[in-house]
């Protein structure tokens, strides 16, 4: 039976371009479900839009010298043209600064202003007098009373994804000017979260404790067990929606009031395009709800929003907030600001029409119930030997052999093996059991299904062989590739959630017509003998190890640019006179001999020629080089500093070293041009 659903994924920020650790978390599981319920003939609205209010963005605006505006035009239109490039098959994608939005947000916060469901309150924020404004949640930063990170900001710490108030963090700063921020009054719109304890024990605590993956669940219970209480809905900022109620001016709706509320607002947006009827999408119990976001987002959707719907009182509530945890990258933290990131224009750049490889990838190491990690080489293998070994080997087999034996027609299968009958009802299985994963929102193991089976596909012809059986029984080669040609239509169908690109393409060289998702569970025929498929071509195409040497060899130099970017260097020393400097004796030397000082950990004895003789000098670079490689080094020598002695051998001399950014020792070599950060070391 046709349901409808409502699929919501979360609206992006829109200060910077969309990367791998946003797909992974929230737009690929949402468009595979939204795929798999269009498939299944259910009415699907599938809802995004651009998150354009909030402090990041007017910080951005501040810092490149532009305005917010300027900001979330540029990157709406980045992010947008992303999402269509990686196949996120959106009914709508709108902007919270959109007029629609504006007023649906500006209503919402009208009935429950007119209702009393808020607060209001005087209380003391920070302000900070030489930037004239107050400073709203990200304009301070400082020490998070919860896990000690010195870079919390505001509103929430990243490090340890708790919310709190400004006022909670120990030392805070303003982020405009660094300065000290002072309190000072100023009056604000709260929503009595307390209010709704009840009601949100009830319904998720009790309602939702098998449903709700347990990452979700337990954020949820944390919250509630921790008690809730007010939190403010309204700011003192310029860039935002008007608080639309007396006394609001110069202030706006807090953008975590008004972002979800851009579900609603752009769903209208596309019903009033399409001619449908928003309000059952919104407002009919019939109707399934499902927000897809990240881990960060928990409390906003299922605390906040919940309390905004259920206070309004004309709305439903989400069914399920099927919320991802994070991806990271090479073993660290995904950071836009250390750009530490695989970006999606950039990917497209680089891996041309991969699209569904990526896809893939992010699915199968999917970050669902814990962080995980995305590595070049883990994408490579799974490519090259999944994607290609396993998927498309299958098909081009069949595809060329089809064509081969029988010029591109299907052929009529003979009496069928158990072999084959016990394939089929294995085939016919599949739907059935990626269902079950993707309903409960397990999308890696269904992506492992569907690559089973391509790999039951594999398994039948490698023990089939028709290419050998064709010698001798020709008739039997019928059935074995009809048999074949149907794993490759039930694959087509059912990889379209997951593979779009490669879906549509394996249909095309099928010649395939439209089947829906029941169409294989039902066991019929696929692909009816007679029909005429098309040519042979890959799906899939190995990845070389060059190109994922190019992308480590990218992230090497991030890393890089950071080490310089933070390094510590030491201050400049006191001014030395020309007289001071002349005096110093520098030549250019050779190390003839080196060895260990006895029992010293840090100390080697040279033997260096310096142009004028060979001389002792005793070097503290033991822990940076080993004896062995810095013979026949030339280095710099300080050659008239007076001599002393160190573990009984008479130093006669020193070498010049110095830092690089990262902090390793190297020689002041005549040859050779370093970066340096440090000044000269004297080893
Ligand atoms: O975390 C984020 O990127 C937010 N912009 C998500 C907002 S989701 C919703 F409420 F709109
Ligand atoms: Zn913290």
């Amino acid at each position: 039976m046709s349901k409808r659903f409502t699929i919501t994924a979360a609206l992006p920020y829109t200060n910077g371009p969309i990367h791998i650790g946003h797909l992974a978390g929230v737009y690929v599981p949402a468009d595979i479900y939204a795929r798999y319920l269009r498939l299944q003939g259910h009415d699907v609205a599938f809802i995004c839009g651009s998150d354009e209010h909030g402090v990041p963005i007017t910080i951005k605006a501040k810092k490149e010298g532009v305005t917010p505006q300027d900001i979330v035009d540029h990157f709406h239109t980045n992010i947008k043209s992303s999402f269509k490039d990686f196949g996120i098959s959106f009914d709508n994608y709108s902007r919270t600064s959109a007029k629609i939005h504006h007023e649906t947000a500006s209503e919402f916060f009208k009935t429950l202003h007119d209702n009393g469901d808020f607060i209001e309150e005087t209380t003391a924020q920070f302000y900070d007098a030489e930037a004239q404004q107050f400073l709203a949640d990200r304009f301070v930063v400082g020490t998070c009373p919860k896990c000690g990170n010195e870079e919390s900001y505001g509103d929430q710490c990243e490090a340890c994804g708790t919310s709190h108030n400004a006022t909670d963090l120990i030392t805070p700063k303003s982020a405009i000017t660094g300065a000290t921020p002072a309190l000072k009054e100023t009056k604000h719109w709260f929503l009595p979260l307390d209010k709704h304890e009840a009601f949100l024990k009830a319904w998720i605590l009790e309602g939702h404790k098998a449903d709700w993956k347990p990452n979700v669940y337990g954020q949820c219970k944390s919250w509630i067990d921790d008690g809730l209480r007010a939190r403010a809905v309204t700011r003192d900022l310029d860039w935002g929606i008007p608080v639309p109620v007396e006394g609001g001016d110069g202030k706006v709706l807090y953008v975590w009031f008004d972002a979800p509320i851009g579900y609603i607002s752009s769903t209208k947006e596309w019903a009033q395009r399409e001619g449908k009827d928003w309000k059952s999408y919104w407002k009919d119990e019939d109707t399934t709800l499902v927000h897809f976001i990240g881990k960060d987002n928990i409390v906003f959707h299922c605390i906040m929003f919940p309390a905004m719907l259920k206070a309004e009182g004309s709305y439903i509530l989400p069914k399920n907030v099927p919320a991802n945890e994070f991806l990271n990258l090479e073993g660290q933290k995904l950071s836009t600001s250390k750009n530490w990131a695989v970006w999606l224009p950039e990917y497209l750049k680089d891996f041309p029409e991969k699209q569904d490889v990526l896809r893939y990838v992010l699915t199968a190491t999917a970050p669902e119930t814990k962080d995980n990690d995305f590595t070049w080489k883990d994408f490579q293998a799974r490519n090259n030997n999944e994607l290609v070994a396993i998927f498309g080997n299958f098909i081009n087999r069949v595809l060329v052999l089809t064509n081969k034996y029988y010029e591109g027609v299907v052929p009529s299968p003979n009496a069928l093996s158990a072999v084959d009958t016990e394939t089929l009802e294995k085939v016919n299985a599949f739907p059935g059991i990626l269902s079950t994963s993707i309903e409960r929102y397990r999308f890696r193991e269904a992506s492992q299904e569907l690559m089973n089976l391509a790999r039951l596909g594999n398994k039948y012809l490698a023990d089939e062989e028709p290419w050998k059986v064709i010698k001798t029984d020709p008739a039997r080669v019928q059935t074995i590739m009809y048999v074949a040609l149907q794993i490759s239509a039930a694959l087509a169908v059912v990889s379209e959630p997951f593979l779009p690109w490669s879906s549509q393409k394996l249909k095309t060289m099928l010649q395939l017509q439209p089947l829906s998702w029941t169409a294989v569970e039902r066991g019929n025929p696929l692909i009816n003998p007679n029909h005429k498929i098309g040519k042979a071509e890959l799906l899939f195409a190995k990845i070389e190890d060059t190109e994922i040497e190019h992308q480590l060899e990218k992230l090497a130099q991030s890393k890089l640019a950071n080490t310089i970017a933070n390094a510590v260097v030491e201050p400049q020393k006191e001014t030395a006179s020309f007289e001071d400097f002349s005096k110093l004796d520098l030549r250019v030397g050779t190390i003839i001999t080196a060895e260990k000082m006895p029992k010293a950990k840090k100390l080697l004895v040279l033997q260096v020629d310096t142009g004028i003789d060979v001389r002792t000098i005793v070097s503290g670079i033991a822990e940076s080089f080993t004896a062995e490689e810095v013979i026949g080094k030339r280095v710099t020598v300080l050659v008239n500093l007076a001599p002393r002695a160190l573990r009984g051998v008479e130093s006669q001399g020193m070498i010049l070293m110095t830092e690089t950014p990262d902090g390793k020792l190297v020689f002041v070599n005549p040859d050779a041009a370093h970066e340096t950060t440090n000044g000269l070391k004297i080893s």
